[in-house]
């Protein structure tokens, strides 16, 4: 895998030009430690943010480099509530499997609760994958990265938080049957996490469900004092645990805006036709192209593939080269000439 610098947070930038004050940091704050993480932080953070890729790859927003710095242009809205969350339960992720592998020498298998009942018929045992460690973690390192005291720190630190709960809360029971051949009057059951797309899904969700905090205006422009703190608690109060926060309304992604790290959709291609596209894909065309006021091209390429393969004895395989015309839709400005030009029929930030 390769690794862009500028795409990872700021802790993983050890290596980074201009970012030795950041390695400072962590030397004088445990780099023992740290660097015994190093690549598990640095390959949990990279699923995660291959995840949150997947995970959008047909929303108007899909998940561009910019907004996966966890660092620089800092703002608070759904969709970074969904990065912030995914890279969390990333870290945890690869770091709890390494614990369950063996690959740390302070951490193992959590066995804590091998050889309790832990339900009718069923005894705790195996190798319970140990999230725990994972999770403590995640929040020493990724946590870190918000020094701010600020409203938005506070998310999302929630939301990093968030996403760890993701993990526990798809963790699997796995069981094995014992006793007289296969009677299976025993089993024993030990813990599991989930794979990690289980994870990306069920955060889709929480983001689809995000709740925007209601931070009084007057009390949050009060900055960092107690006043601030107070409207905080009391905004926080009401939200669980477990679901994704943010502050600030999504901007409209239809548009292109560099500076602000938005891409827009045009040139993005979406999907039309095809066999077992869910419904949100197959509306791909209408979300990204037709209400962004954009129209879809149809781009056919010849593709050029060995076919009709025959295998002589011995050793030889002959092929035909087949030609096949593949069809891509691209969203693309519409023409000026167009009576309905630049009509948008653009509705909400999806
Ligand atoms: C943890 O696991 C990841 C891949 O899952 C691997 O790249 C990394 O080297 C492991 N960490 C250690 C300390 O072995
Ligand atoms: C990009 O956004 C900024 C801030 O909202 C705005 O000032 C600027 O005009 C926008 N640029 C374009 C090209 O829309």
């Amino acid at each position: 895998m390769a690794y862009t610098p500028w795409l990872l947070p700021a802790f993983l930038c050890m290596m980074c030009p201009g970012h030795a004050w950041i390695a400072g940091n962590f030397l004088m704050t445990g780099s023992k430690a740290y660097l015994t993480y190093a690549k598990s932080l640095q390959v949990g953070t990279q699923s995660g943010i291959e995840e949150c890729k997947h995970q959008f790859t047909w929303d108007r927003w899909n998940c561009p480099e910019s907004a996966v710095q966890l660092k620089g242009l800092r703002r608070a809205t759904r969709e970074t509530s969904f990065v912030h969350a995914i890279s969390a339960a990333g870290v945890m992720y690869v770091l709890t499997r390494n614990c369950s592998m063996g690959d740390l020498d302070n951490c193992g298998c959590d066995v804590s609760r091998n050889g309790k009942i832990g339900g009718q018929g069923w005894l705790w045992g195996g190798c319970s994958d140990n999230v725990d460690f994972g999770e403590r973690i995640s929040k020493q390192y990724v946590d870190a990265q918000e020094s701010g005291q600020d409203s938005r720190a506070a998310v999302n630190l929630h939301n990093n938080q968030a996403g760890r709960l993701a993990v526990k809360a798809t963790m699997k029971r796995i069981c094995r049957c014992h006793g007289m051949s296969e009677s299976c009057s025993v089993q024993t059951c030990w813990s599991q996490l989930s794979d990690f797309r289980g994870i990306g899904d069920y955060l889709k969700v929480k983001h689809s469900q995000a709740q925007k905090l209601d931070i009084d205006k007057k009390r949050k422009r009060a900055g960092n004092s107690a006043e601030s703190r107070g409207a905080l608690v009391d905004a926080f109060g009401s939200v669980p645990e477990t679901e994704l926060i943010y502050l600030e309304d999504s901007p409209d992604y239809c548009k292109r805006n560099i500076s602000l790290g938005l891409y827009g959709t045009e040139g993005r291609e979406c999907v039309q036709h095809g066999e077992g596209l869910t419904q949100w894909e197959r509306r791909s065309c209408r979300r990204l192209c037709h209400e962004c006021g954009l129209r879809v091209e149809e781009r056919r390429a010849e593709v050029v593939t060995s076919c009709n393969c025959k295998f002589h004895w011995c050793c030889k395989v002959n092929c035909d080269d087949c030609s096949q015309v593949v069809v891509r839709h691209v969203c693309t400005r519409r023409e000026a000439t167009e009576g309905h030009a630049l009509r948008r029929r653009h509705r909400g930030p999806k």
